[in-house]
């Protein structure tokens, strides 16, 4: 399949970082009470940054917006470092002046990880779903933690891990070791993201360059996850040089 995917390229994750930053920024100048996805890891870091500064200079209020997020370690609180609510606060929520009830992150301490995640489910579709969803990639295609073979219309669910993923997040830059890193973790599905109104997928760095290209340019298959968002109606992925290198066009 072709797909529908659109590519934008920039010259350095700087950039990558201001594009997508103003899109986040007009959809909320647009829709003040905007629904929006945000994801974790290294990418978006300066996204968040830029989203953070350019809602300060333009004055653009995040007050009405109500976010979910991707996904969370399972067995972390939110208070661990590690954890994927920590890191929002951190990196974004403590930036703008999002009401902090407005903002929805699994519970990866869940004391029933399926009524979790039905509740996830059921308040996407209470608010009218996202407008919104910014996303990474894993170096094996995987988006959100829906690893390689997770189906197309996956829900939000407790997934395990792939070696892969655990090592790629215990690369200093997240856990110091692969022992720390939690097996399993609470997910968004494939199914709940393609539900958005607007994907926006990140990558920056050659790292990401194979699981790009077989994403845009390969075969429509769970075996890719991120192959599953070409037939997405508004699906743009913004990429850096090194991570658009192995793209054929
Ligand atoms: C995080 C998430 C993951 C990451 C992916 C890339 O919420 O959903 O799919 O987007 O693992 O991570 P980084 O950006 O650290 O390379």
């Amino acid at each position: 399949m072709a797909g529908n995917i659109k590519i934008v390229v920039c010259k350095t994750s700087e950039e990558v970082a201001k594009k997508c930053a103003g899109m986040f920024i007009e959809q909320v100048r647009n829709k003040p009470a905007s629904v929006l996805g945000f994801a974790t890891g290294s990418t978006p870091e300066k996204t968040y940054a830029e989203i953070a500064r350019l809602s300060k200079a333009e004055k653009v209020s995040f007050a009405k917006v109500t976010s979910f997020n991707l996904d969370e370690y399972w067995g972390l609180d939110g208070d661990h470092d590690q954890s994927y609510r920590y890191f929002m606060n951190d990196k974004l929520f403590n930036h703008i002046d999002i009401r902090t009830w407005n903002t929805n992150v699994l519970n990866g301490k869940a004391r029933f990880p399926a009524v979790e995640c039905q509740a996830y489910e059921d308040k996407i579709v209470s608010v009218g779903g996202v407008d919104l969803w910014i996303l990474g990639i894993g170096n094996n295609g995987h988006i959100a933690f829906n690893e390689p073979g997770s189906p197309v219309d996956s829900r939000t669910r407790l997934v395990s891990l792939t070696q892969s993923t655990i090592e790629s997040n215990s690369d200093g830059r997240f856990f110091k070791n692969a022992n720390e890193v939690p097996r399993c973790a609470l997910s968004t599905g494939i199914g709940t993201i393609r539900d958005a109104k607007k994907l926006v997928l990140l990558a920056t760095g050659a790292k990401k360059a194979d699981a790009v290209a077989k994403a845009v340019e390969g075969a429509f298959s769970p075996d890719v996850p991120a192959s599953l968002l070409q037939d997405h109606p508004d699906c743009t992925f913004i990429l850096d040089t090194d991570s658009a290198s192995k793209l054929k066009k």
